[in-house]
């Protein structure tokens, strides 16, 4: 049968729909409900895999320099990488005044991540007024490009288990802004195969697996068969 086309650059891009869903829709109602000891479990969960998000953009020293360094290498600066580098800054000291207002009760955590949230939100569509003209223009294949630059700053900065289940859940529970579970997961999934080597993709195809429904791991490989092509990932 014919796959669908693969898209790449999703494995950056589909991550923007996992931290939007878990600001919008698993953050913000604990937030209103004034349900702190729930939020604060989801905001570790949430806080551990944007690190992993961010490094694959900033780059980790020796292991990828990142997707705006690779996208400024392309484009003759175009990305301007310290300007995002900067607002990854500014958006972790907004992370560390959520962890602090835990502490604080109901009140101080509606006002800390309702101020993160939005700082939160437009650093994602300043990323993707940027970037994504940018990314579209990238020579092919792309896959290369992604795993050097940007999978490997992921697994290097460690976490990338956690990164991948809490990807995998969050697309396979709420879809994405335009997408349905079962498609938006699809999407994720087959661009995290392509930028995998076959020996990573039996380690985070199997992490995959295990964090989505049955049935929506079924809806997804009957489009994409080639997902499991490692006995390892059937297996699991
Ligand atoms: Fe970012
Ligand atoms: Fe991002």
């Amino acid at each position: 049968m014919i796959e669908p086309e693969v898209s790449v650059p999703a494995v950056m891009r589909n991550y923007h729909e996992v931290l939007r869903n878990d600001l919008s829709k698993v953050l913000a109602p604990l937030a209103a409900a004034g349900e702190v000891d729930d939020f604060a479990i989801a905001w570790q969960d949430y806080c551990e895999a944007i690190a992993v998000h961010a490094a694959m953009e900033d780059g980790v020293k020796g292991s990828g320099g990142g997707s705006t360094a690779m996208l400024d290498h392309h484009f003759d600066g175009a990305a301007g990488a310290a300007v995002f580098a900067a607002e990854h800054v500014a958006e972790h000291a907004m992370q560390q005044d959520v962890s602090a207002a835990i502490r604080g009760g109901p009140p101080s955590v509606r006002q800390a991540f309702g101020s993160y949230r939005a700082f939160a939100e437009a650093h994602l569509k300043h990323e993707e007024d940027v970037m994504m003209p940018l990314v579209a223009r990238l020579p092919n294949p792309k896959a290369p490009l992604f795993a050097s630059w940007c999978l490997s700053a992921g697994i290097a900065h460690g976490g990338f288990e956690h990164f991948v289940a809490h990807g995998v859940k969050s697309l396979s529970t709420f879809g994405s802004t335009k997408n349905t579970p079962s498609g938006a997961t699809r999407v994720f999934v087959h661009a995290l195969k392509t930028v995998c080597t076959p020996p990573q993709w039996a380690i985070y195809g199997s992490v995959a697996r295990r964090a989505m429904p049955l049935e929506v791991w079924q809806a997804v490989v009957a489009e994409v068969p080639s997902l499991v092509a490692s006995g390892d990932v059937a297996a699991n």
